[in-house]
């Protein structure tokens, strides 16, 4: 089956496709969903194109050009891909290009393609089928370059369905300007954003980060919707000096403290949204230490908690931090496993 549509598709971190639509949900207008997959949402919206930029879960967006399912594993594909892209509306997604930025023409342009499963090609060979039909297709004065391309097509192309997209963002979209100076364990910006939305953010909010390390959840959150008071604090004094750095540049008010996080210089009830990324006993601490340190955290969290407020952690020590967490008398709403710094991590979504 093959469809040439106007729709857009969003690259997020594996396991964050349903929070990345659900951002949109809330901040384009008429969005709806065609499809997810793996590290994808494939949506509609009336949305103008810069508006996509301003997504903050969301790693990459493009505007769709091809979508195609049940597309075979053989030689054949290939002039299915290049067939499907001459035919694709590329001025359509040219001129939403153009919009998404301030009128810039793209002089020049290059593919980047993804492959993953088995076929009797390789992936240089989907990208080129894709390559030759754009050389036929782009405007005349369109030159094709290796690096540092204007504008970038992608090819994603998963077993039997593949996605040609032209790029609408670039990696500032991920990378996010603010972010001068990171920390070993420093989270991934996006990452540290959906776990900022699955706290479901209020403009009464008083937001902690007790662990706040380069200060990304805290500057994540006051960043994604407006917000009472932010507090952040680390352990180390080098970590604070850095998340206040990162969220000056940022724009960001919040309050930064060096303390302990086991005994929070904090009243009882003093936030309504706690949003930390736990030691995970490999970079940071070790499993055996984990068990007395998660427990105690667990408890000190409880008490400076409002108790209609939320906690969202992330831990890839997900199994204790579970039990911990029920033992305590924790609800815990929703657990999504990501990956973090190549190994799988869970957050926890809990309330009291
Ligand atoms: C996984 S890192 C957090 C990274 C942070 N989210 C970021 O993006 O940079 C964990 C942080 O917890 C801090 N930490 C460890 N034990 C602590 C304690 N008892 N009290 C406060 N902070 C602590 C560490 O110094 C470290 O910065």
């Amino acid at each position: 089956m093959m469809s040439n549509m106007h729709d857009y598709y969003a690259m997020t971190m594996p396991g964050l496709e349903t929070v990345a639509f659900s951002e949109m949900q809330a901040k384009l207008p008429g969005c709806t969903l065609v499809k997810f997959a793996r590290g994808i949402v494939l949506f509609q919206t009336t949305a103008a194109p810069g508006e996509l930029l301003a997504l903050r879960t969301t790693e990459d967006v493009f505007v769709a050009l091809v979508h195609l399912t049940g597309l075979g594993r053989g030689p054949d594909a290939l002039r299915v891909l290049h067939s499907a892209t001459l035919q694709s509306d590329l001025a359509g997604a040219l001129a939403a290009f153009r919009r998404a930025h301030a009128g810039a023409q793209p002089r020049t342009w290059r593919v980047v393609s993804q492959k993953e499963g088995a076929h009797a090609f390789r992936r240089m060979d989907a990208g080129q089928a894709v390559t030759d039909a754009l050389k036929r297709a782009l405007p005349r004065g369109m030159r094709q370059v290796q690096d540092d391309a204007d504008v970038e097509f992608w090819l994603w192309l998963h077993g039997s369905e593949a996605l040609i997209g032209l790029r609408l963002s670039d990696a500032t979209m991920r990378h996010r300007a603010y972010k001068r100076e990171h920390l070993p364990a420093s989270l991934r910006p996006t990452v540290a954003a959906a776990m900022a939305w699955l706290a479901q953010p209020q403009a009464d909010d008083v937001v902690l980060d007790p662990m706040c390390g380069a200060g990304t959840l805290v500057i994540e959150r006051a960043l994604m919707k407006p917000y009472a008071l932010a507090l952040g604090g680390d352990i180390r004094p080098e970590a604070v000096e850095m998340a206040r750095r990162n969220a000056g540049a940022a724009g960001v008010k919040a309050s930064w403290q060096v303390w302990d996080a086991r005994k929070l210089p904090l009243d009882d009830a003093r936030a309504t949204t706690l949003l930390t990324n736990l030691p995970f006993g490999k970079q940071i601490g070790n499993l055996a230490t984990n068990v007395e340190l998660y427990t105690v955290l667990a408890r000190e969290f409880q008490r400076v908690v409002t108790p209609q407020g939320h906690l969202v952690a992330l831990t890839s020590d997900d199994r204790l931090w579970d039990a911990i967490l029920r033992e305590q008398g924790w609800q815990i709403a929703k657990k999504i496993v990501v990956v973090v710094l190549g190994q799988p991590a869970t957050i926890f979504v809990a309330t009291r």
